[in-house]
């Protein structure tokens, strides 16, 4: 049986994190294995991609049950199955709740599309718009009860453009969060992370401000400058 740090993906939707993930297991940038795939949704992209892939896949949806603290145990109960290092959300577009978010306290991550804390919850393309930035990108953070907002290891930037639109902001975004996932992942299966209170330590250096891809992290989730920033 493989030694390697095990995750548990959950995804609602196509799952092209998921894959990206997988890509960079199967490439070896990625010491890790994918224990299963767990979605909210039957009709997920990912649930299929990873049953073409012989990963095993769960799918749980809140439907069957009448509250959602017992989908939460349901699903809770699912993943500990599996005995996951890290719990990954890859598109899981659905709130949990405080218990459940507890239970993986510093080993369950989550990316966004955004430059968090701006635009936290939904739409986030169109509100970067909206807004008039200039500049726009994804956040992979460790996930606590307040939605979207824990603290964030790791960011890619772009530059929004005059022309762009919420469709284009997100054609542009989705490979750069296909970059920044994998090397995150990278990142806390290389080196010591603790997640302190709302303090993300790496090696025992706390981390004042979010990694950069490109400039403090490289794909492989290599620290561009000895123990972060
Ligand atoms: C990704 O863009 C991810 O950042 C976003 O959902 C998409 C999933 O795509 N997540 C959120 O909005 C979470 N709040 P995928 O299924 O192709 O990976």
């Amino acid at each position: 049986m493989s030694e390697y740090p095990r995750l548990v993906i959950m995804a609602s939707g196509r799952g092209s994190n998921f894959q990206a993930i997988q890509d960079a297991i199967e490439q070896r940038r990625l010491a890790a294995t994918t224990c299963a795939v767990i979605s909210d949704r039957a009709n997920a992209g990912a649930l299929e991609l990873a049953t073409e892939q012989g990963i095993d896949t769960l799918c749980i949806e809140p439907r069957h049950f009448a509250h959602r603290t017992d989908f939460e145990r349901a699903l809770m109960t699912a993943i500990n199955g599996f005995s996951p290092n890290w719990v990954v959300l890859a598109g899981f577009m659905r709130v949990l709740g405080a218990d459940f978010v507890r239970h993986y306290h510093g080993r369950m991550i989550n990316i966004h599309p955004s430059l968090l804390p701006r635009h936290r919850g939904l739409h986030t393309h169109r509100r970067v718009l909206e807004a008039g930035e200039d500049e726009h990108g994804a956040s992979v953070h460790f996930v606590t009860p307040a939605l979207d907002a824990g603290p964030v290891i790791a960011q890619v930037q772009m530059p929004v453009a005059q022309h762009d639109t919420p469709d284009t902001l997100a054609d542009r975004l989705l490979p750069l969060e296909h970059r920044l996932y994998p090397a995150t992942l990278a990142l806390l299966i290389n080196h010591r992370v603790e997640l302190r209170d709302e303090d993300i330590c790496i090696d025992d250096h706390t981390l004042a401000t979010p990694l950069r891809l490109g400039r403090d992290l490289d794909d492989h989730g290599r620290l561009v400058e000895p123990g972060g920033r």
